[in-house]
């Protein structure tokens, strides 16, 4: 018998081998009690003196390859068996990218517009009070426009609630600064009303304020209409239809024209009451001011064409994913 080809036989075939089953067997054929190395190793006991001493030897000598190989044949397979099998049939894992809100997108671009016509980008609490949320900006109490604004109180005794728009801020802002004032302040805002396709009970506003000597109606259209060029990169047909609000005189509802051709309300604003000025020790009759509010959530829809506003709150992934 060859011993050494034997040897190779055996050393190729563990070569190959990859768990643990398949490695018992070799061992049972290689190294076993049937093997048939241990056949030769007693059919030497029959051989002459001299045949002995030059095989023994040798014989021996493969037995202990055979035997180390197998250990580190084993070794090697319980190492690659750690942790999970690897299954080349499953699907690759992807790395999870990190996507941006559609919403967070949408305000760090109107940010950054109003910043680079030199607006300050400032914010205001979530959690109001009754006397900036609405006395403040003339909204009496038991007035209809109260009404226009559906509140969720967190203290009716304590006149605390969740702001209902992001005006009380023109107030807050005033108060501590000296005009001329040229501020945006972007936040959330709560409204206690049924929602639909483009209204929810909260939603996103961001309000603008500019005052200072000779501000006019025109400056709050100039101003607009830049911002509406670079927010939708394109040139926007706009237009201002006649409205109420308490602080604000006159008031203006602002309608954007969608690219299907139908007008779509987005924004309040108009003239700074000058009872809101006086309010904050402004003189009316030195200062002027324009105001408005937009609804962030209605230009993200437009921007990306979104049927319903409440996609952005589903926190569906398959959803946020596609910006
Ligand atoms: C206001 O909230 C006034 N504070 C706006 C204002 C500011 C007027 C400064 C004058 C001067 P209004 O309730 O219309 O106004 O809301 C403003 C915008 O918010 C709307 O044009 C609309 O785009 C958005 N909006 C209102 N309600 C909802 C809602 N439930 N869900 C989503 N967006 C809304």
């Amino acid at each position: 018998m060859d011993i050494r080809a034997l040897e190779s036989e055996a050393t190729d075939a563990l070569e190959k081998i990859h768990d643990a089953q398949a490695l018992d067997a070799w061992h049972t054929m290689y190294l076993g009690r049937k093997s048939r190395l241990n056949a030769f190793m007693r059919s030497i006991g029959e051989l002459s003196l001299s045949e002995k001493k030059t095989i023994a030897p040798i014989a021996q000598a493969v037995k202990k390859q055979l035997e180390e190989a197998y250990t580190r044949r084993e070794k090697y397979i319980q190492k690659s068996n750690e942790g999970a099998a690897f299954d080349v049939t499953l699907p690759p894992l992807y790395p999870a990218y990190g996507r941006l809100h559609p919403l967070t997108r949408v305000e760090r671009s109107i940010r950054s517009i109003f910043s680079s016509m030199n607006f300050s980008v400032v914010e205001g609490p979530e959690l109001e009070t009754e006397k900036y949320n609405f006395d403040s900006l003339h909204i009496p109490k038991n007035h209809p426009a109260r009404d226009m604004q559906d509140t969720l109180w967190v203290s009716t005794e304590k006149g605390r609630l969740m702001r209902t728009h992001t005006s009380p801020m023109q107030v807050r802002h005033m108060e501590k600064h000296l005009p001329p004032v040229r501020i945006i302040v972007p936040g959330r805002v709560f409204r206690n009303e049924a929602t639909d396709a483009s209204h929810e009970i909260n939603f996103y506003q961001f309000e603008g304020l500019m005052v200072g000597e000779g501000v006019t109606l025109a400056h709050l259209k100039g101003v607009l209409t830049a911002f509406f060029e670079r927010f939708f990169e394109r040139p926007m047909e706009m237009r201002f239809r006649p409205s109420y609000f308490p602080f604000t005189e006159p008031s203006v509802e602002i309608d954007i024209k969608a690219e299907n051709g139908t007008w779509l309300e987005v924004m309040g604003g108009g003239m700074v009451h000058p009872e809101v000025l006086e309010g904050v020790g402004y003189n009316p009759q030195a200062v002027s001011g324009f105001a408005f509010g937009g609804g962030l959530d209605r230009f993200a829809m437009i921007k990306y064409g979104i049927p319903d506003i409440r996609l952005f709150y589903g926190a569906d992934m398959r959803f946020n994913n596609q910006f």
